[in-house]
């Protein structure tokens, strides 16, 4: 990911003129180099006719949690400590934000939002989130403050995602996986991805590599909005992808093999097997499983390898915490021959 070199003394300047510019990346952390400053910044053309020194470094992620902390500073002005210990985390997706109320804070939602709306001036509307239901995970939603609409564009990784939170899943607590997933991958591959939802994998990834990817979902509405999302981008991706409507399990048989599989698998579907026989080199599974099962995980992806004919090392790496001793994990699967 690019960052300017900037002198010390000039970098609050230089920041400023980027925020202006929307050019600054301020999901990212700057790092201090001796007397310089690398500045995270999206990539453009326009880096280059600033007159500093363009680098391609990694810079790390800011957490989640410190939004959370702003909110819950603000709030103590207003709530008790132990209000302020049932505070969740929420998410800010685009304008939207998406909280989590619950029974003992019900009688404060006006606070929350009056809270939610000093940290985030820009938002227009914030909901209630229920539970993701069915096969295309989408979530139930209440709006509690602002314009009747779940609808949006979220800014991530330096991609525009259009989302509609009634119709198709999206989860912006990805955005760190998405990057670490873009990094992994090299110029030139062919990659596969069933269960792509609106597209976020697929855009950051080809957004930074010259790929080819094939994309698969089966919800109508996120396949359309993922069609919406491409042409969105069309400027930023270095990249192509092609988006299939259609069902996993019936469309990938038909298909070749792959240098790289990524399944963001749903909830309770197994397609280890199925993705495994398209993947020549690498494949990405995502999984939700108990922290005292994960060994038992890697063993079974170690034995359908062995069922397929495949010499494979698996590393298994905690995305999230889903519920308490519950994570959503990915398995790192290289196959070696
Ligand atoms: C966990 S979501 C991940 C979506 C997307 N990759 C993301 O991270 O935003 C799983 C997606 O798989 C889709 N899906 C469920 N069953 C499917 C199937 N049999 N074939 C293709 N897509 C399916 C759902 O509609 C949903 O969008």
């Amino acid at each position: 990911m690019p960052a300017l070199r900037v002198p010390k003394g000039e970098a609050e300047l230089v920041k400023g003129k980027l925020k202006k510019l929307n050019l600054y990346d301020g999901k990212r952390r700057p790092k201090i180099e001796g007397d310089f400053v690398l500045l995270p910044v999206f990539e453009d053309d326009r880096l280059h006719s600033l007159g500093y020194e363009v680098l391609d470094i990694e810079l790390p992620l800011r957490p989640e949690r410190q939004i959370y902390k702003n909110l819950e500073s603000v709030l103590a002005e207003r709530l008790t400590k132990e209000e302020l210990g049932h505070l969740r985390r929420y998410d800010v997706v685009g304008d939207i934000a998406v909280v989590q109320i619950p029974p003992e804070l019900e009688h404060r939602v006006d606070d929350i939002v009056w809270g939610l709306l000093k940290v985030h001036p820009f938002l227009k509307v914030i909901a209630k989130k229920g539970f993701h239901e069915g096969a295309f995970r989408i979530r139930d939603y209440s709006i509690i403050w602002g314009e009747k609409r779940l609808e949006t564009v979220h800014r991530e990784n330096g991609v525009e995602i259009k989302v509609d939170l009634s119709k198709a899943f999206f989860n912006p607590r990805m955005k760190g996986e998405r990057y670490r997933l873009a990094q992994l991958v090299r110029d030139g591959e062919r990659i596969l991805m069933p269960f792509a939802g609106v597209l976020p994998y697929a855009l950051v990834i080809a957004r930074y590599r010259k790929v080819k990817i094939t994309a698969l979902e089966l919800n109508r509405e996120a396949y359309e909005l993922g069609l919406e999302n491409i042409e969105l981008n069309r400027k930023r991706l270095k990249g192509e992808i092609e988006f299939i409507h259609g069902d996993a399990f019936e469309v990938l048989p038909g298909l070749p093999t792959y240098d790289r599989v990524i399944s963001p698998t749903p909830r309770g579907v197994d397609a280890l097997a199925l993705t495994l026989s398209k993947a020549e080199t690498w494949l990405h599974y995502y999984d939700f499983v108990e922290e005292s099962e994960i060994g038992r995980f890697r063993e079974r992806i170690l034995k359908e390898c062995l069922k397929q004919g495949k010499e494979c090392a698996v590393r298994v790496k905690k995305v999230s915490d889903f519920k308490p001793h519950v994570f959503k994990v990915c398995a790192d699967v290289r196959i070696l021959g």
